[in-house]
């Protein structure tokens, strides 16, 4: 049995992925013997209604000085945060001297434009390099882990905020509670918080079980999220589908009260009734569909392997993680991945250690396949690599289900 973070009941996982390297834990071969390894299950909470990871990994084993996702290697997200901050400067900073918090700003992607028009705002993120990368940007940040007490210091020093923002990042907080009284201190009486984060809604429909590892702590839904903002005196007052990292959910919080609330919430509050988002048996079925996916991916690269096809990864995500390991994916079957981060490259997969190669040896090594690890920023990718394409390369995916197309 399980201990939920955020109402204390207890549960029993619905899907176990068995023992897991941490998701960005990229690595040097000297590193090898003495890698982190937890047992990674998820499971839902039938008293609150979150469904979320059965066990935390240490926030520090995850998160520190060399952490290695940086959120504008996608131009795409970079065009999308861009529309992001638009939105909440047009519509939640009225007032002048507006002050604008972001919780887990990573290397800037979003508080830059904020920055640029010389607006008040302050990050906080406690990955210190990517930290650094913002504030070479302008992007005032602090290094720290977002929770209560901090949000108090916030407002000692700076005053209460406007908007409050976050993105990828408040299911990354297993103190769920303590982040969300945190924000109800932070917020001015009609200030709002606006978030986004992959929709479990989308994770069932599409079985991207990739979403699963250390640091997803929770896979929202709204109306798990509506019960939670609910005990703080907090409400829902707006939601809006993102089409990014597979499927994702913007809401809008206010206190109780503020803001009018948007027809949006209740459409989606029956929608997620018509999904069984709070029905066992939705996540049994969920279950397995992953394991069909698994044996299925699994017994295709091991098809091509033994034609003598060579197959490369496309996109070092912390996601692929969960997918290498799950399915048993080692160098043999995928001889490399390739990556834009200069964090990741020259390194290892988690768990599985693929070499982890810059971009421009996927070009030079020409593999048969290219398995899109970065399933997410496909559009991106397709543009980028027609040559591959139109020179014979084939593409395999997983998700929604496995295939392989030209
Ligand atoms: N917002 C960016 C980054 C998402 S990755 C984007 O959408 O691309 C999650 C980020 O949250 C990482 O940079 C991580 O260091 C940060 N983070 C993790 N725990 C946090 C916490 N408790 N408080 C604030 N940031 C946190
Ligand atoms: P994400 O799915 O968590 O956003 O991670 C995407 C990873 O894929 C990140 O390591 C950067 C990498 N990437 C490429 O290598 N090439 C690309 O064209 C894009 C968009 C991402
Ligand atoms: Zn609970």
């Amino acid at each position: 049995m399980s201990s939920c973070a955020v109402c204390r009941g207890s549960f029993e996982p619905f899907l176990s992925f068995g023992r897991m390297p941490i998701a960005n834990g990229f690595l040097d071969r000297a590193q090898f013997a003495a890698e982190h390894y937890f047992e990674l299950a998820i499971g839902f909470c039938a008293r609150c209604g979150m469904v979320q990871l059965a066990g935390q990994v240490e926030r520090e084993r995850m998160f520190h000085e060399n952490y290695a996702f940086f959120s504008s290697t996608s131009a795409a997200m970079a065009g999308h945060f861009r529309g992001f901050a638009e939105e909440v400067r047009a519509a939640r900073l009225a007032e002048d001297d507006a002050f604008v918090v972001e919780i887990g700003s990573n290397d800037g992607i979003l508080l830059q434009h904020f920055a640029r028009a010389g607006i008040r705002h302050l990050g906080v993120e406690p990955s210190a390099n990517v930290a650094q990368a913002a504030r070479s940007r302008g992007v005032r940040t602090v290094v720290e882990f977002f929770d209560e007490e901090l949000a108090r210091g916030i407002v000692a020093e700076h005053g209460q905020a406007d908007a409050v923002l976050g993105a990828n990042v408040m299911c990354h907080l297993p103190y769920l509670q303590s982040a969300v009284a945190g924000i109800r201190r932070l917020l001015k009486p009609r200030g709002v918080l606006v978030f986004e984060d992959p929709y479990l809604g989308d994770m069932i429909e599409k079985t991207s079980y990739d979403q699963i590892y250390d640091e997803h702590a929770f896979y929202f839904s709204l109306t798990a999220l509506e019960r939670l903002f609910g005990e703080h005196e907090m409400e829902i007052v707006d939601v809006a589908p993102q089409d990014v990292h597979g499927g994702s959910m913007r809401y809008t919080v206010a206190h109780r009260g503020a803001h009018a609330r948007s027809a949006a919430v209740d459409r989606q509050l029956a929608r997620e009734r018509e999904l069984g988002l709070a029905e066992p048996a939705r996540f049994e079925r969920f279950r397995r569909k992953v394991e069909e996916s698994r044996d299925e991916l699994a017994r295709l690269l091991r098809r091509l392997k033994a034609e003598g096809r060579r197959v490369a990864g496309y996109g070092a995500t912390s996601k692929s993680t969960t997918v290498t390991n799950f399915c048993g994916i080692t160098p043999e079957l995928v001889e490399f991945i390739c990556d834009t981060t200069p964090a990741k490259q020259g390194r290892f997969s988690p768990g599985m250690h693929i070499p982890v190669l810059p971009h421009a040896e996927f070009a030079q090594r020409r593999p048969d396949y290219a398995l899109l690890f970065a399933w997410n920023h496909a559009d991106e990718i397709m543009a980028k690599e027609r040559r591959f394409t139109a020179g014979g390369g084939k593409w395999i995916r997983y998700v929604p289900s496995v295939g392989v197309s030209g």
